[in-house]
């Protein structure tokens, strides 16, 4: 395991920090593990230098258009992070040392595999988000949102992270992919563990336990798979995937394990940083009281802001201009969301948090072409339902301690919110 993440993580994070010295913002933003407070200075110097920069390591982009394009642009396809402009020698390691397990940032998760195995894995798992599926799972996250808010009026300190943001997406993801309750915590951890994945160079330790994590998971999802395959009756269309030979058991696991970090860990960040942000500008929060048909535009805001996931990449398939700039073929091209969420020529005062601003939802927040974000619609009501919620049961919610970050730079939230709830309003039905 070890050679497999100085293959992956250590030789990378020895050039990035030396590379980051030497003045390539790109390389200080991605070096930035355990501090990443503020990713936006990096990204405002890369805007400054042009809607494409290329440094040796790779090209890099905040601009809100030419990321779009390149999102939509069928010439450009996933960055498999275990191939990454990688020298020769580094891949043979990584090959030689996968440890086989459902790993979410690797293939054959969908977000990191190319049509045409993309199309075949992203129909089948969409059948667990048809519009009726959705109105089913939207019913389910009022029902355990008002559960968890009566929890919460009766812990006396608690965490809106650990006790509320992160409970909500991890009920409605054992649902989906039909775990049993007592499964729950194990989720917690799996997808805390897994998420500095999507990260590049991070330290051995972090490394390690997110693979012991996956480990868990993968046990817990090959069972899954052979008792659907076994003829386990089900109505969950995630079971019946399992049971009617569409997937291979990797495939199956594989993707069961993006649905968790992919779910999980980005939706407790929206819930996370919209309460912080919500906290931060109260004459945005009394415009909610009067008019609560703003929530869905404010949780749009929120996501444009502070984007969950800050960045992707992609790497073109042949050599492709872009930006009146030769991409050649292979190079890989990080987009920073995040950044391009805050892009002047398509925002106006980019930084300002403004809940009625009128074009919010242009953000890239939930990526764009064939890999947007397949749980974009459930994410929006989950925000919008655990948001609202929050603020009309304790109007006068504050929080007992400064917020601090998670410190992963890709998966942008908060670590704990430890809070003071007030008294309880009673909401009316
Ligand atoms: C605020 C919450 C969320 C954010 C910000 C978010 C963001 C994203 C982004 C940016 C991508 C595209 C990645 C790329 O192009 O490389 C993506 C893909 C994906 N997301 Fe989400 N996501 C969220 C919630 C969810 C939820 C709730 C689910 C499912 C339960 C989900 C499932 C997926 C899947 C399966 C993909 C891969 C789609 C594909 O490759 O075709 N996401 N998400």
């Amino acid at each position: 395991m070890w050679s497999r993440w100085l293959a992956l993580h250590g030789i990378p994070r020895a050039f990035l920090a030396v590379t980051a010295r030497a003045g390539d913002p790109m390389a200080g933003l991605l070096a930035t593990h355990g501090r990443g407070d503020d990713p936006y200075p990096f990204m405002e110097e890369i805007r400054a230098r042009g809607p494409l920069l290329h440094k040796r390591f790779a090209w890099s982009t905040v601009d809100h258009g030419v990321c779009r394009d390149i999102l939509r642009d069928r010439r450009f396809g996933i960055t498999d992070p275990t191939q990454l402009g990688l020298p020769a020698p580094l891949r043979a390691v990584i090959a030689r040392t996968d440890p086989g397990l459902a790993n979410p940032v690797e293939p054959p998760a969908m977000v990191v595999v190319d049509p045409p195995d993309h199309t075949r894995y992203r129909q089948s798992v969409s059948q667990s988000f048809t519009p009726r599926a959705i109105d089913r799972l939207g019913t389910r996250v009022t029902e355990v949102t008002a559960t968890l808010i009566d929890r919460l009026a009766d812990a006396s300190r608690p965490d809106l992270i650990a006790d509320f943001a992160a409970r909500l997406p991890m009920e409605i993801i054992a649902e989906i992919l039909d775990l049993p309750a007592d499964s729950h915590r194990d989720l917690l951890e799996w997808g805390h563990c897994g998420s500095p994945l999507l990260d590049i160079g991070i330290p051995w330790r972090t490394y390690r336990d997110a693979i012991d994590g996956l480990r868990g998971a993968d046990r817990t999802l090959q069972e899954r798979f052979h008792r659907a395959r076994a003829g386990e009756a089900s109505d969950n269309p995630f079971t019946r995937l399992a049971a009617d030979n569409t997937l291979t058991a990797r495939e199956f696991t594989a993707n069961a394990a993006l649905l968790i970090g992919a779910g999980f860990e980005t939706t407790v960040n929206l819930i996370g940083n919209g309460i912080v942000l919500l906290l931060q500008h109260p004459d945005q929060l009394a415009r909610l009281r009067d008019e609560p048909d703003l929530w869905p535009n404010a949780v749009e805001e929120i996501l444009r802001i502070d984007s969950p996931v800050q960045m992707t990449a992609r790497t073109p398939s042949c050599d492709v201009d872009v930006a009146g700039q030769h991409i050649a073929a292979g190079d890989t091209v990080a987009l920073f969301l995040g950044g391009a969420n805050r892009d002047p020529q398509v925002f106006a005062e980019p930084a300002r948090f403004d809940i009625t601003r009128s074009n919010a939802r242009d953000h890239l927040a939930f990526g764009s072409g064939v890999h947007a974000c397949l749980g974009a619609a459930l994410a929006r009501i989950e925000g919008v339902t655990a948001l609202r919620a929050l603020f009309e049961a304790f109007p006068d919610l504050h929080l007992t301690a400064a917020p601090h970050r998670r410190g992963l730079v890709n998966l942008r939230g908060f670590a704990a919110l430890p809070a003071q709830l007030g008294t309880r309003r009673a909401v009316p039905a």
